[in-house]
């Protein structure tokens, strides 16, 4: 794959070096020429911590859910899909800034974001949950009194959390990363983690945690978020239609997302 973009790359600038040459003008430049077909670039950030909606595999490429799904509306616009990582905090940040296109990031459409950016259709909906180890009998809000429960920051966990633990007499410990909260857990230096349900019951499978639904979560569905005002949050939603008329959008969950 990156061998063709390579040759691809080389022969563009060789059919460019040509034409240069040929036509003897001082002004022609390959820069900004896009009549050689190449395609124009989607750019999306996301915070890769949170499998199975977006995580890496062991080569390091992007896998995932939204990762599958953002390369899929990709391809039926006709855009190169580039990927940046980084903390789920700054996501929202990088749009207003219109550093990224769009960001797929497990992102659930609160009306609180909807003041900073526009959100697509909503594609995924997951309740939260509470994990964590087997051993630890936590089973309801009230069994996480005097416990230290991790969140990410800048999620709805972090203002959930927040507004939870006073009633229910719990401490909040906020990090950048999810897999740093899985860590935290497993060397005890956390007994809860809280997260979307769908992340959750990836790890108790994975973890052997425990696990009980949030009793509180009212969450929106999660979707795609652009800068306010994009001019393509139009032309993915009617993708979105399409796959979720085509089945596409089913065929992506069956294979990334376990049954809730
Ligand atoms: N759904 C939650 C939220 O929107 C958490 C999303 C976290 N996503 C991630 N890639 N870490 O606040």
């Amino acid at each position: 794959m990156k061998n063709a973009i390579i040759k691809g790359f080389m022969f563009i600038l060789f059919v460019s070096l040509l034409a240069a040459c040929g036509s003897g003008d001082a002004n022609s430049s390959a820069e900004g020429n896009n009549d050689s077909g190449e395609k124009k670039v989607l750019k999306m950030a996301t915070s890769a911590d949170f499998p199975p909606f977006e995580s890496y595999d062991t080569e390091g490429n992007f896998v995932g859910f939204d990762i599958a799904l953002a390369q899929s509306i990709a391809d039926e616009l006709g855009y190169e899909l580039e990927i940046e990582d980084m903390d789920f905090d700054g996501l929202i940040g990088s749009l207003q800034a219109k550093r990224v296109d769009l960001v797929l990031s497990g992102m659930s459409a609160t009306d609180a974001r909807k003041e900073n950016v526009d959100f697509s259709t909503e594609y995924h909906r997951s309740g939260e949950m509470f994990i964590s180890k087997t051993d630890a009998g936590i089973e309801d809000l009230e069994s996480l009194e005097g416990k230290i429960v991790g969140v990410q920051l800048g999620t709805i966990q972090e203002e959930g959390a927040d507004e939870l633990a006073s009633e229910y007499g719990f401490e909040v410990k906020k990090t950048d990363d999810v897999s740093i909260l899985i860590q935290e857990m497993n060397s005890n230096r956390i007994d809860v983690a809280y997260m979307d349900k769908t992340v959750a019951l990836g790890y108790m499978e994975s973890q052997g945690f425990a696990g009980f639904d949030d009793p509180t979560s009212s969450s929106p569905g999660m979707a795609i978020a652009f800068p306010k005002g994009s001019a393509i949050v139009e032309e993915v939603n009617a993708v979105l239609a399409k796959f979720e008329e085509d089945g596409t959008l089913q065929k992506l969950k069956d294979e990334w997302l376990a049954e809730e």
